[in-house]
């Protein structure tokens, strides 16, 4: 995800890229995100309400991103 964002030019602050610091968090506006962190909590990844983008997918074919 984060490669797709940063191919077209969005900008989202990365540290680790790999799912465990926490920098690149961001909301989740509509779609289901296929998560791969180890950051956010299960009941986090459950609500859909964030995402990791530095390592996470989308279950969806759109996932609108609060960026
Ligand atoms: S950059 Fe560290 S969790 Fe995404």
């Amino acid at each position: 995800m984060f490669e797709v964002l940063d191919n077209n030019g969005v900008f989202l602050a990365v540290s680790c890229e790999s799912g465990v610091c926490g920098t690149c968090q961001t909301g989740v506006i509509d779609g289901v995100p296929d998560h791969r962190d180890v950051f956010l909590t299960d009941q986090e990844h459950a609500s859909g309400k964030l995402v990791m983008p530095c390592c996470s997918r989308s279950k969806t074919p759109i996932l609108e991103l609060d960026l």
